[in-house]
């Protein structure tokens, strides 16, 4: 029903002025409050739904706090003839806040009489800050293509989570979403870390030479997931002796700073119990090297 409008039919009229008179009647009966029995009869908050079905209906149903701490005559004070203009403002009851400071409140609110049903563009972001604080300071501390996006570019529902998957493809087949929060954070994509549990195929997607190499490895490395040793950050490259230590007396080290000039690479180890030792190490004679284990 859609009676707002100014330019009222005979018949509207009609129906308004002896649906009124009927209340007044009632309430002579009723009631002998000398103020009801006035010029103009005084409304009930239970008569509007006898002539307005959508506003109550709504109210009933998704009114929130609107429906519980307060009634339809807090807003709508007195009623047209008697009172021209009955459209309450916002900021009669809020005000305060940031949030209260917006333009246009009803662009989001857009049924007062559901406050909670809200809908709104796909370019808004300085309201949402209004209440979020923390996402903007991400999104602009960690400059990315994320940074330039509006909040409701992806949250086009208040409290809606996007998938990642909705917007980009996954590394390899398998991946979810949830997997993809095991390596960014959707307001700092480019800051990728990862924890320990982080397998290696994940990393595979990416770097299946690494991968290829260290599985067909048959020393004790290839045990070890990426993360074990490329710790936490993406990009980390370990040193050798933050695992194993000076492994080797100190001259044979100050000589071959570099572990790998015998031991290869850490995803292809030499080590030479089992594989012959590589040209370079042969040229040193090995009995510097044995020491015992720790
Ligand atoms: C007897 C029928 C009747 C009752 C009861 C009634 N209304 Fe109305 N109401 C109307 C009619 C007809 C109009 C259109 C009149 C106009 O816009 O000038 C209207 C208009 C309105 C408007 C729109 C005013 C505007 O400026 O657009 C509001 C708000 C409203 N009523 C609220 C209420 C509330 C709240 C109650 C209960 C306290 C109520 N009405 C009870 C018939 C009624
Ligand atoms: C929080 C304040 C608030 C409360 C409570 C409230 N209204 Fe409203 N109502 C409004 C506002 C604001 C508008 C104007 C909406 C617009 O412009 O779209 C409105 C519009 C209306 C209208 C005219 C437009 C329409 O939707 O038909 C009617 C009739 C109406 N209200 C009736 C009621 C009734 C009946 C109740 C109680 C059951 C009620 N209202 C409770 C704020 C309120
Ligand atoms: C007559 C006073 C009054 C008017 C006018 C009014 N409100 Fe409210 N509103 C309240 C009260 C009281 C509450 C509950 C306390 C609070 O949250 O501040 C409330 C709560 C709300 C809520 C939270 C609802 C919930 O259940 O948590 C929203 C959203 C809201 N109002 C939006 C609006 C918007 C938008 C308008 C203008 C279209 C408006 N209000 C006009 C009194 C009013
Ligand atoms: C860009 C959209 C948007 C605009 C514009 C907007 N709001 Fe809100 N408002 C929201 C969202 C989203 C919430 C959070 C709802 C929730 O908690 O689920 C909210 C919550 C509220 C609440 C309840 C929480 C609180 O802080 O009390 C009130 C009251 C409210 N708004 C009033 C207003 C008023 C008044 C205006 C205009 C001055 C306004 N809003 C403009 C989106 C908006
Ligand atoms: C008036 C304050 C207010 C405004 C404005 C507001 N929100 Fe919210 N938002 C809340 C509240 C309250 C919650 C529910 C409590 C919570 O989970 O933090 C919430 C929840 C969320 C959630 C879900 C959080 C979670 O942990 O699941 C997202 C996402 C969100 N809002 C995004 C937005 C976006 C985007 C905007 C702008 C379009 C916005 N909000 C505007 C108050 C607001
Ligand atoms: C609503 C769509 C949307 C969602 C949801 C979304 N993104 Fe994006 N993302 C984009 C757009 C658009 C770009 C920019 C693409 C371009 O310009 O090539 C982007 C870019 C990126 C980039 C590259 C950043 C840069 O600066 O190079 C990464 C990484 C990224 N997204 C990861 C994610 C992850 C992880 C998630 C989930 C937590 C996610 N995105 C959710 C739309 C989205
Ligand atoms: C590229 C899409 C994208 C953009 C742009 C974006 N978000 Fe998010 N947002 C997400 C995703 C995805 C999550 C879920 C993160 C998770 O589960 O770890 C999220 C989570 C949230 C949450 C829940 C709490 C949290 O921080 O994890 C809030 C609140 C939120 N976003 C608000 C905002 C606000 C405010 C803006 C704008 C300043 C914004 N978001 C911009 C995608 C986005
Ligand atoms: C094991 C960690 C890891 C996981 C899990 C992961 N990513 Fe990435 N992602 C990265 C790294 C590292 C980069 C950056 C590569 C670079 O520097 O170019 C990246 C880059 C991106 C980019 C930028 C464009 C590109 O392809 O280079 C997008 C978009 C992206 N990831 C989306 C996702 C999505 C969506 C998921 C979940 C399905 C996901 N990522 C899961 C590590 C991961
Ligand atoms: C989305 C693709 C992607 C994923 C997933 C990914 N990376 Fe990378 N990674 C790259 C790119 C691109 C580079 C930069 C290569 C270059 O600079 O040549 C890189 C560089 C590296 C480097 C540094 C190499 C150097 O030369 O310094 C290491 C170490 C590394 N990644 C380890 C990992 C680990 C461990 C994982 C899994 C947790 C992983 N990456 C997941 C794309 C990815
Ligand atoms: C994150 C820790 C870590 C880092 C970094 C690391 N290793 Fe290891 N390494 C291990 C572990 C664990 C083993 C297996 C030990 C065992 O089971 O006795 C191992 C085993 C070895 C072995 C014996 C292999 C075998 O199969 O018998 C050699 C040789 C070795 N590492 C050399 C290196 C060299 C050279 C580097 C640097 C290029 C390096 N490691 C980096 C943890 C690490
Ligand atoms: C035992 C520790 C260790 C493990 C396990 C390990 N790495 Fe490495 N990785 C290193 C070290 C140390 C380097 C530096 C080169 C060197 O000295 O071997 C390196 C170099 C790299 C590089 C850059 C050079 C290149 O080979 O492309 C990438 C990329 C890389 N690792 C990815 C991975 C991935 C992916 C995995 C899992 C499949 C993995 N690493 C497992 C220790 C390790
Ligand atoms: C000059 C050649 C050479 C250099 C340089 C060298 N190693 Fe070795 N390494 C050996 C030889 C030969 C062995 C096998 C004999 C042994 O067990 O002592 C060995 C054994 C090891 C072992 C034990 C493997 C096992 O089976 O238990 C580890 C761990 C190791 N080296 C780590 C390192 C690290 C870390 C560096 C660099 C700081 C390094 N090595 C530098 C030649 C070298």
């Amino acid at each position: 029903m859609k009676i707002k409008q100014c330019s009222l039919s005979k018949k509207v009229w009609i129906v308004l002025l002896a649906g009124l008179a009927l209340l007044l009647v009632q309430s002579l009966v009723y009631a002998a409050d000398p103020v009801t029995a006035s010029a103009a009869p005084k409304l009930a908050n239970d008569d509007c739904a006898k002539c307005h079905s959508k506003p109550p209906a709504d109210i009933a149903a998704e009114g929130r706090k609107h429906k519980t701490e307060i009634g339809c005559q807090d807003c709508h004070n007195g009623h047209p003839p008697t009172t021209k203009k009955i459209i309450p403002l916002c900021s009669q009851c809020h005000e305060g806040k940031a949030h209260f400071k917006l333009a246009a409140c009803t662009s989001c609110h857009s049924n007062p009489h559901t406050p909670l049903k809200i809908t709104f563009g796909n370019n808004v972001t300085d309201p949402c800050v209004t209440c979020h604080a923390g996402q903007i300071v991400k999104l602009r501390d960690n400059k990315s293509k994320h940074t330039a996006l509006a909040c409701s570019f992806c949250h086009n529902t208040h409290g809606k989570i996007p998938d990642c998957t909705k917007c980009h493809k996954t590394h390899f087949a398998e991946q979810t979403t949830a997997d993809c929060k095991k390596c960014h954070q959707a307001h700092m994509p480019k800051n990728v870390a990862y924890n320990e549990k982080t397998p290696s195929k994940d990393c595979a997607a990416c770097h299946k030479k690494a991968y290829d190499l260290l599985s067909a490895s048959k020393f004790k490395h290839s045990k070890l997931a990426c993360v074990a040793c490329h710790q936490a950050k993406h990009k980390m490259v370990p040193q050798c002796q933050s695992c194993h230590g000076t492994r080797h007396p100190a001259a044979m080290l100050a000589k071959f700073p570099n572990c790998g000039f015998c031991h290869s690479i850490a995803h292809d180890l030499n080590n030479f119990k089992d594989a012959a030792p590589p040209a370079a190490a042969a040229v040193k004679p090995p009995a510097v090297i044995k020491t015992k284990k720790k």
